[in-house]
């Protein structure tokens, strides 16, 4: 299909920031060189100098955890998209579940923040999934749908291509308990179904999907060997260079 695989790590709010630049320079240490995109999220105060350390390594990028759906103004503790391009940021999470869960943030808020990265040429990471409750009571491809049709159905041609899709189903983050490689699959399939029926066959074909959720080095390949899943945002294990770089491996 052509589609490049891509490796991310969330780390969450962890580390301080002589742990981030060694943990960086351990993972590029250790790193297999393949042809994925590696991407690492460290927490904003560390983001320039975890930036320094990937600079011109060939297939690294770094990425915010979030962003306002403000440009610029009285808006205190928050961090503009324009901020973040000016350090260099070339992604950014939108909509991770823990954002959703504990800040409220809604898919039209989704949508406000990946305008803003887009306007300030950021890809933003869309993240979607569903809970627990949801997919115990048989409305997770209902749910995955609105996140995406109220966050991303405004957006023009070339907007979409920019974006990526990281399905994360709540259930399975930080839990060790991971969608097997037929649930993951499945809402995969599903999802470009979506983007065909919102955008075309093209957008559909090309968007790059990522499965999020108590990944590891040890299911990470079979997951990767789906046909419609484009690599990982991971979590718990992208803060081990060893387990983050055999990740890696598995793209
Ligand atoms: P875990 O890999 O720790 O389950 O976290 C997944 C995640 O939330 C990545 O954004």
């Amino acid at each position: 299909m052509g589609r490049i695989k891509i490796i991310a790590g969330n780390w969450k709010m962890n580390k301080n920031l002589s742990e981030a630049v060694s943990l960086t320079q351990e993972i590029i240490h250790s790193s297999p060189e393949n042809n994925s995109l590696k991407i690492i999220f460290p927490p904003f105060p560390f983001i320039q100098s975890v930036n320094e350390v990937l600079k011109n390594k060939k297939g690294f990028f770094v990425g915010a955890q979030n962003c306002s759906e403000h440009n610029a103004g009285a808006f205190t503790g928050e961090v503009s998209a324009t901020m973040l391009n000016s350090l260099g940021c070339t992604y950014v999470l939108i909509g991770h579940s823990e954002r959703r869960q504990y800040f409220n943030e809604t898919n039209a808020l989704c949508h406000k923040k990946i305008v803003q990265a887009l306007n300030n040429n950021i890809k933003p990471v869309y993240c979607v999934g569903e809970t627990l409750q949801q997919r115990k009571s048989n409305t997770h491809f209902e749910i995955v749908k609105s996140q995406i049709t109220e966050a991303l159905s405004s957006l023009n041609s070339d907007q979409i291509k920019q974006v990526v899709i990281a399905y994360e189903p709540v259930w399975a983050i930080g839990t060790g308990e991971t969608a097997t490689p037929q649930q993951a699959q499945e809402m995969h399939a599903f999802i470009r179904t979506c983007m065909k029926d919102l955008f075309d066959a093209s957008v559909s074909d090309n968007c790059i999907l990522l499965y999020g959720g108590s990944c590891n080095a040890s299911n990470a390949k079979d997951l990767f060997s789906c046909e419609d899943i484009d690599g990982g945002l991971i979590g718990g294990a992208s803060l081990k260079a060893e387990d983050f770089c055999k990740i890696i491996a598995s793209a």
